[in-house]
């Protein structure tokens, strides 16, 4: 049986989770590629991660491979792992270094801009320029890496990045350096992992994370159940405390909130409990250097929320990038990247395990909760539920990607 999308994406009532085929269905995950995935703005890496030229990285969007590599004028290009001679994925690793990018099968070498340098035995007939790899947008947004494989990508990411990159510039993400970086594949749809980290109503699954960070996400006053109310007011009083540092300190800090536009995102500074410095046992710094000049290592959380595939912490003395990465219909990678200071030496300025901890537990903790979603909203008595207010932005979330079906199926 054809699965009727269109009347899928009409009947969804707001308010509450999808049905089972937006998670399930291969049809569905094929529409999430075309709609989303190959239109979109997605996050790819840090740009610590290539900080030279010849570095790069590859990452797989469903059946996609794109290399990100600096080339040799030390700008980013993004271009499709596949090879003009006969179509083989050209690099395989995840990560590297190279001086051209050589295909292993024939030995086609291209540059690092993607254009074909040379190809053994050709005849006279041959022309290079017309095989390079095929070029797909690139562009740093302070430090982070965004592509779109569409050959119009959405015009208001300009204006999006405008406003965006005045928060992160002052914390120098693109001269920081990789501490670590996990891959983590989850056994579910990539949409739960999405929602799972647009709430922290399930937060109490989550004890390391939430000694420093504050459980009240999500909540409007009026809302809060009164267990969390003691770490509301003290969420108050830091925040006021923080906001005075900000100003002081010319850190702009502004709630943006605009989940639905093409380029969906939020950004916000918010405090940490205990010492309020990072996202350790008792909140103090992870990195004794910090990641720029400020006075003080107490500064917060600047947290990003990208739309349809990252969100990011950003703290005084380390940043941690998520990126969400569709591998089927139900498994999806979870890729997490530890940055700090270029200078910052391992077993004197952070232990690794401390810098890690917290965010290696949760993110594990979470594949669990949405590996349990999967399973299921996969059985036949699965109906959607309603999502509660502290949801608010599952519920953004699931609008900004039926609007994105809804826009691809009108085409
Ligand atoms: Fe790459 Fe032949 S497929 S050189
Ligand atoms: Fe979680």
């Amino acid at each position: 049986m054809t699965l009727d999308t269109a009347d899928l994406v009409d009947r969804r009532i707001p308010g509450r989770s999808l049905e089972a085929p937006f998670y399930a269905s291969r049809e569905v995950f094929d529409l999430d590629l075309a709609a989303v995935w190959t239109r979109q703005w997605i996050f790819v890496a840090a740009e610590g991660e290539l900080p030279e030229p010849g570095d790069y990285v590859t990452a797989a969007i469903g059946p996609y491979s794109i290399i990100v590599v600096r080339d040799d004028d030390e700008n980013l290009t993004a271009l499709h792992n596949v090879c003009r001679h006969r179509g083989a994925r050209i690099l395989t690793e995840e990560r590297g270094s190279v001086g051209n990018i050589v295909c292993g099968y024939h030995k086609w070498t291209y540059r690092t801009d993607g254009s074909l340098l040379h190809a053994p035995a050709q005849d006279g007939g041959f022309d290079p320029a017309c095989f390079g790899l095929k070029t797909v947008h690139v562009r740093s947004v302070g430090g982070l890496v965004f592509v779109c494989l569409a050959e119009d990508p959405p015009p208001d990411f300009a204006e999006v990045a405008s406003r965006i990159e005045p928060y992160l510039l002052p914390h120098r993400l693109r001269e920081a350096k990789v501490a670590a970086r996990v891959d983590l594949v989850e056994d579910c749809n990539w949409k739960l992992t999405m929602e799972n980290n647009r709430e922290c109503y399930h937060c109490d699954g989550h004890p390391e994370l939430v000694r420093s960070f504050f459980p009240t996400y999500g909540y409007r006053e009026d809302q809060l159940p009164p267990p969390l109310r003691p770490a509301y007011e003290r969420y108050c009083r830091v925040r006021a405390e923080l906001r005075e540092t900000y100003d002081r300190l010319g850190l702009p800090y502004e709630t943006i909130e605009e989940l639905t536009r093409p380029s969906g995102f939020r950004i916000e500074r918010e405090p940490l409990d205990l010492a309020g410095e990072s996202f350790t046992p008792d909140g103090t710094a992870a990195c004794r250097r910090l990641l720029a000049d400020f006075p003080t290592a107490r500064l917060g959380h600047l947290s990003l929320h990208w739309q349809p595939n990252a969100w990011f912490h950003v703290l005084s003395e380390h940043a941690i990038t998520f990126a969400v990465l569709p591998i089927a219909p139900d498994r999806t990678l979870l890729r997490t990247t530890w940055l700090v200071h270029p200078d910052a030496e391992e077993g004197v300025d952070y232990d690794l395990g401390r810098l890690t901890k917290v965010w290696t537990a949760t993110n594990e903790q979470d594949a669990d909760l949405v590996t349990r979603a999967q399973c299921g909203i996969t059985s036949p008595a699965y109906e959607p539920g309603p999502y509660a207010p502290s949801e608010y932005q599952v519920d953004a979330f699931c609008t900004w990607y039926l609007t994105r079906l809804r826009e691809h199926l009108r085409r």
